[in-house]
């Protein structure tokens, strides 16, 4: 399960990761994270986090198009959907992990797994 969205609260480690002023509507943020790659988008001032590795070949799916929810990855066109994480073509057949965001304040908060 890749979607932790999905995840209780109790089950999730909140992290402001930057500001409202640092991802303006339509554009993107690709942080490392304790040693992984994921990246915060502003979509209309919805807030969407995704890893940026993609599933089919760890291709930088971050860095690709976005149309409308969906993200196409840079190197092969496999499509993933934002907010869960879903992969939606091939090549790509495995989900890829999505976040949940929260504003609070000015401070963008993305909810990484505890891991225990
Ligand atoms: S690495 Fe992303 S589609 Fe192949």
């Amino acid at each position: 399960m890749f979607n932790y969205r999905q995840l209780d609260d109790d089950r999730l480690e909140y992290v402001t990761i930057a500001s409202t002023d640092e991802i303006r509507n339509g554009e993107r943020l690709i942080l490392d994270v304790a040693g992984n790659l994921i990246a915060v988008f502003n979509i209309a001032g919805r807030y969407y986090a995704i890893a940026s590795i993609c599933s089919h070949d760890d291709g930088p799916v971050a860095e690709g198009e976005i149309d409308g929810q969906e993200i196409e990855c840079p190197r092969h066109g496999a499509r993933f959907d934002l907010e869960t994480g879903q992969a939606l073509t091939l090549p790509a057949v495995v989900d890829i992990p999505a976040y949940p965001v929260r504003v609070e304040g000015d401070e963008i908060r993305i909810g990484l797994p505890v891991i225990s």
